[in-house]
């Protein structure tokens, strides 16, 4: 595997997914971490950063020592830490240097630039710049502004010290992920063989040896972690996964129903819980949005443990939390490690005093669902858009009732259904209705009505941090203000959110 050394960059998670689709195992690490070597490691990265290397508080690490173990490239902050622990000089760039440039090199045996061209654009991002090379280092590229675009040395340490100035990881460097082959294959002599597949095997394998013949228990959402990681453990102990489906009152339409019926298909062991009076019961009356949130975390947490005690002999609680949930990030105020503590359950863990079985806690979203493909997972859990935890509660603004729950999963299903028929569905990355509190005046037939209104919401992204709105077709907005207003009893209104993220969220609480 590699080892990505973050210094805080925007951009280290880039560099890892760039590096899986290569096929070759990577991890991320807080870049002051000592790093535990073991065979399996065959090179380094150090990411870029926010810091300048000449801030007195900069993070800095021993190079010359990692170099003596495996070859090391350096990525932008990586280069200029690397030029400037070895003698060289780093300075402010009179010409910042932000975005497209060309990289010019002219060797065809230099190993870290074998078939790329011979003038080719990356991009670049940077307020400093190497004004003088070390002794011993070598130049292998530049652009018309920098006479440092990429370089090496081969003289100083047991494995060859090489960087690259630029981004390798955007797509924008176009040829950038040929350049990090040519590192991880030519230079660390890695396999690339570690696909799906290959994944599979190795995961399986590991459940195993963790688990033995205990039981496990898992809650399940219907979404694709979860999901993915069910069939996983099931594929590794099989019967004695013991799933749980929860349904609060606050799913989509008939969605517990289709949901568990596919989970018994997939030959799950799942018992599916109704516990909706109970979460309606105790959100009566409530209209703050983090209440509700607590709540809904809390009847779960309950209804689940009840439900887990019930079962003899369980010794591991199963989850789906994924990479982006773990990755220890390196904070901009300061090389300090901070721990996202994100769970899809909430608290579940320290409650329940179980060990973990987390099969996807080092795969990213879309590693989950090709991992999801090789193990006969069907598209429709695949492709699904995320839906929160806390349902169409944080999606009907104000108090909660069966009522207004009902009215809003018929206007989701009548929108939901119109993407799918549109074929809008897969260009959107998440989408569904909110039930505003407002009523206002209408007219239908002969008569008024004072009825609510639907926001339709609809984003593109591919994480959730950021997200634009998406810019659906007037005309499928129209038939789906039509259809809802005339399906759905008790609306005569529906307005689209045109808000991008940010400033505004995804949801609306
Ligand atoms: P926001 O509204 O913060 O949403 O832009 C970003 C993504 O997170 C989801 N979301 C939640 N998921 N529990 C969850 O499990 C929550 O309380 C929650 N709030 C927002 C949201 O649907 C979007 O995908």
């Amino acid at each position: 595997k590699i080892l990505i050394l973050d210094f805080g960059s925007q951009y280290t998670q880039l560099i890892a997914r760039c590096i899986r689709e290569l096929n070759v195992y990577c991890e991320i690490k807080p870049c002051l971490q000592p790093i535990a070597w073991d065979e399996s490691i065959k090179g380094v990265i150090l990411s870029g950063s926010p810091f300048s290397v000449n801030d007195p508080n900069a993070p800095n690490v021993d190079i010359a020592a990692i170099a003596a173990k495996v070859p090391v490239l350096g990525i932008c902050y990586g280069a200029q830490m690397m030029a400037k622990n070895f003698g060289g000089e780093v300075a402010k760039s009179n010409s910042r240097e932000y975005g497209r440039a060309f990289m010019e090199h002219s060797n065809k045996d230099e190993k870290l630039l074998f078939d790329v061209a011979a003038k080719s654009q990356v991009w670049m991002s940077h307020a400093d710049t190497i004004v003088r090379m070390p002794e011993a280092f070598e130049i292998i590229a530049r652009t018309e502004n920098i006479p440092v675009a990429a370089f090496k040395c081969t003289t100083l340490t047991p494995h060859p010290l090489l960087a690259l100035q630029f981004h390798p990881e955007v797509t924008h460097s176009l040829e950038g992920k040929q350049i990090l082959r040519n590192y991880l294959v030519h230079i660390c002599g890695c396999k690339q063989d570690w696909t799906p597949a290959a994944f599979v095997q190795e995961m399986i394998g590991k459940i195993k040896a963790q688990v033995g013949d205990k039981r496990v228990v898992m809650a399940l959402s219907g979404g694709v972690d979860s999901t993915v990681a069910a069939e996983l453990i099931h594929k590794a102990i099989g019967k004695n996964l013991f799933c749980i489906f929860v349904d609060n009152g606050l799913l989509r339409k008939d969605e517990f129903e289709t949901v568990l019926d596919s989970y018994k298909h997939m030959g799950l062991n799942v018992k599916g819980i109704n516990a909706k009076d109970m979460f309606y019961g105790e959100l009566k009356g409530v209209s703050d949005p983090e209440q509700k949130r607590k709540i809904i975390g809390r009847l779960f947490i309950e209804v689940f443990q009840q439900e887990a005690t019930q079962l003899t002999d369980i010794s591991f609680l199963g989850q789906g939390t994924i990479y982006p949930d773990v990755i220890e990030s390196v904070s901009v105020n300061g090389p300090s490690v901070t721990i996202k503590s994100h769970h899809n359950v909430g608290g579940l863990p320290e409650k329940m005093n179980m060990q973990l079985v987390e099969p996807l806690r080092f795969l990213f979203k879309d590693e989950v669902r090709r991992v999801g493909r090789e193990i006969g997972i069907s598209e429709i859990f695949l492709g699904r858009h995320p839906f929160p935890g806390p349902g169409l509660a944080i999606r009907i603004l104000g108090e909660i009732t069966p009522e207004k729950v009902a009215m809003l999963q018929e206007a989701d299903a009548v929108y939901i259904d119109g993407l799918r028929e549109s074929g809008l569905y897969n260009q959107v990355w998440q989408a569904g209705t909110i039930l505003l509190p407002v009523q206002s005046v209408g007219v239908m037939g002969d008569e008024r009505t004072y009825e609510f209104t639907v926001a339709l919401r609809a984003v593109t992204s591919t994480d959730g941090m950021t997200a634009d709105w998406a810019h659906l077709p007037y005309e499928f907005l129209a038939k789906m203000s039509n259809d809802i207003i005339n399906k759905v009893k008790g609306i005569n209104r529906v307005v689209y959110d045109i808000s991008s993220k940010p400033p505004a969220t995804i949801e609306w609480e």
